[in-house]
């Protein structure tokens, strides 16, 4: 796997190809998604990652429009958010994200929570089948060209998987220097489940950027905090989705391929304790 550049391909487990790095939209103000995406386009991102929850689906699908770039040379991915699973609802809210968007179909459609135990009890496992048997029709009407998971660890994916006639494509989950899920990422990858990191720079308000051993390696290798954890992410073979608003930065986050952490590096950074970002439990979350 030789990747050169942000859009240098990984291979899903159902053949559909995705950049290797994608562009983040959470929190990006609504008002200002349409500016940010086409600029995201301009600087050569082709990967875009939004969802319902983040109310900026219709800035998104206005940035594509404006850039002016083929739709098939695009991968978009939204998500399912947690008020609308279940069987019919996901088949609506689907249709609601596309109309937002401006699109027929969608890249990648997450289910962005697994229902959880401490919220629904032992009905959690049928809400996550029902809402899975949704997107599994989706996915053969040709709605979408793949099919994943968000925040669900291996064991909501096991059981999943005792129901799924698709196995998920993609895991998305919170991944960044001091909040590593190694485990875990090693785990869904075992299975043939893309892993992409969401808040890959520790997101906001998170201390990675400034920690001093990762400003130690950036300094070694002429690079920033910011590319070192997106490089740290990507050499472990999982995609990161990097948020930016500013053109600077988003030019910046692209620039990781003309260096390599040693072994050492990437394990000195993989044991870093505890920097900060939103570091939640899906199994006791209560949203
Ligand atoms: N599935 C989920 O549950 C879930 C949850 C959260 C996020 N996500 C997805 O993952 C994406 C990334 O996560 P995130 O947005 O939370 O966090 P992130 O990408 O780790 O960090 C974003 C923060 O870092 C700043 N930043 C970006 N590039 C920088 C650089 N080169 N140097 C210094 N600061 C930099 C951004 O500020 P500026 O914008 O001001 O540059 C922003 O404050 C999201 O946008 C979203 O698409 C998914």
């Amino acid at each position: 796997m030789t990747l050169t550049n942000v859009n240098s391909p990984l291979t899903l487990n159902n053949g559909v190809e995705i950049p290797c790095v994608g562009y983040g939209t959470y929190k990006t103000d609504p008002a200002a998604t349409a500016t940010a995406v086409t600029a995201a386009i301009q600087a050569g991102y082709r990967h875009i990652d939004t969802a319902m929850v983040y109310r900026n689906e219709e800035g998104v699908g206005q940035g594509i429009k404006a850039a002016g770039v083929d739709r098939t040379e695009l991968f978009i991915t939204s998500k399912l958010w947690n008020t609308d699973r279940g069987y019919e609802a996901t088949k609506v809210a689907f249709q609601k994200t596309l109309d937002r968007l401006g699109l027929d179909y969608l890249d990648l459609y997450l289910i962005h929570w697994p229902a959880n135990e401490k919220q629904f009890g032992a009905e959690a496992a049928k809400i996550n089948a029902e809402t899975w048997r949704a997107m599994e029709e989706l996915y053969h009407a040709g709605k979408i060209r793949a099919i994943g998971l968000s925040n669900f660890m291996p064991h909501h994916v096991k059981k999943l998987l005792e129901t799924a006639t698709v196995k998920p494509m993609v895991d998305q989950i919170e991944v960044h220097p001091g909040w590593t899920h190694a485990d875990e990422i090693k785990e869904l990858q075992a299975m043939d489940i893309v892993v992409e990191a969401w808040g890959p720079l520790g997101g906001q308000g998170a201390t990675v950027l400034t920690n001093p051993t990762m400003q130690e390696i950036a300094t070694a290798h002429n690079k920033s905090t910011a590319q070192v954890s997106l490089r740290w992410v990507l050499q472990q073979g999982v995609l990161p989705l990097p948020k930016s608003v500013h053109v600077d930065r988003m030019k910046q986050n692209m620039d990781i391929f003309d260096f390599e952490l040693s072994p050492t590096e990437m394990a000195t950074i993989s044991a870093l304790p505890n920097l900060g970002g939103q570091c939640k439990d899906p199994d006791d979350v209560d949203f």
